[in-house]
């Protein structure tokens, strides 16, 4: 495993993270020991940054983290999300911050998050959504930053609204964040235009999610495919989503099969060396949810760069439709 750092934090990440949405549910069936031993592979196998969130099982996925981190010596990067108090998601222009991230609200989810991971201080607190209408009045911020100075939270961060990543830029230039987190896969290249730069201009970390686009860019959804009802992906590719999304993935894949490295590396490796090719990019968080995946997305991780030949191509099969989990 390599590592990298994560902004100005200077925290050294594993650039293969282990994202813990499935460990909370909203997947499918998740049994709690399968987790555990996902996780506890992942950790010997180099990984040491973790993303979870509150609202992953209502604190399921953060309970596992936490049970897992008191048996582990090593030291372990946990970044969680608090999301906004109840209303629309993701929050409309219209919403007041004072009334969705207040500081008493605040105050109180990022203590339960203390107590739900059992930590005194959380490594990295991220808002799990935001709108650009908040932006000039970041008042949740500076209540975060009010809580870091009192030890609760080491870093902050924002986990980027998908229609509209690029609103935490001009938070990054004004010094507010540690960290984003941020959707960038073989389909989603916009970050490419500003955000990344930025990144780089303001020592911002980067946790790139959805790496494999929910799994698609894995290669293994079939056309016709259908997910149970309490399965997210039912959702998400729901109608023809599902039928035009594996149209695309097979084109990626048969230029996959031309250039080097070719048949060496699968189509999950190629998704996750595509992420990491930039290196604005500190860590790149794949859904983990067994063994068998902690150890095929740990080894990417010690996989040789792709090809410029490959980059190049793969940059034609950008597709934007970020709006898919709003709606149609
Ligand atoms: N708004 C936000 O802040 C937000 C939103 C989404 C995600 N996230 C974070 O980002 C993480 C990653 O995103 P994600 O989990 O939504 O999607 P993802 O990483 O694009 O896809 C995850 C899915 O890919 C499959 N998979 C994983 N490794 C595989 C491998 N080596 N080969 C074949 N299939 C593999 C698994 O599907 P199966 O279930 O079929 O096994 C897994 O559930 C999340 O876990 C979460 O921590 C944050």
């Amino acid at each position: 495993m390599k590592y990298r750092t994560l902004g100005r934090t200077g925290a050294s990440v594993s650039e293969i993270g282990f994202g813990a949405w499935a460990l909370g549910g909203s997947w499918g069936p998740q049994p709690e020991e399968v987790s555990e031993a996902a996780l506890h592979k992942a950790l010997d196998l180099g990984v040491n940054f973790i993303d979870t969130a509150a609202l992953y099982g209502k604190g399921r996925s953060e309970r596992i983290i936490g049970r897992i981190l008191k048996q582990r010596r090593e030291k372990i990067f946990v970044a969680t999300k608090t999301p906004p108090a109840d209303g629309p998601w993701p929050p409309s222009p219209y919403c007041r911050v004072e009334d969705r991230y207040s500081d008493e609200y605040l105050r109180e989810n990022l203590d339960e998050r203390r107590r739900t991971l059992d930590v005194d201080c959380v490594d990295l607190l991220q808002l799990h959504t935001w709108t650009r209408a908040w932006n000039k009045n970041p008042r949740a911020l500076d209540a975060l930053k009010k809580l870091q100075g009192e030890g609760k939270v080491k870093y902050i961060g924002i986990s980027t609204p998908e229609h509209d990543q690029n609103c935490v830029i001009d938070l990054m230039r004004r010094g507010y964040l540690d960290a984003v987190q941020i959707i960038y896969n073989i389909f989603h290249q916009e970050p490419v235009a500003e955000l990344l730069p930025a990144a780089k201009e303001y020592n911002v970390g980067v946790i790139v999610r959805v790496a494999f686009d929910e799994g698609s860019l894995t290669g293994k959804y079939r056309r016709g495919q259908r997910f149970a009802d309490d399965d997210f992906r039912s959702r998400y590719f729901a109608g023809d989503r599902i039928d035009r999304t594996v149209e695309r993935v097979e084109k990626i894949q048969a230029d996959v099969a031309k250039l080097p490295p070719a048949g060496d590396y699968t189509l999950a490796d190629v998704a996750l060396r595509f992420v990491l090719a930039r290196p604005e990019v500190s860590t790149v968080i794949p859904g983990i949810r067994n063994v068998a995946q902690a150890e095929a997305n740990a080894a990417a991780g010690d996989l040789p760069p792709l090809s410029d030949a490959l980059l190049g191509k793969l940059r034609e099969h950008a597709w934007l439709r970020s709006f898919w989990y709003a709606g149609k």
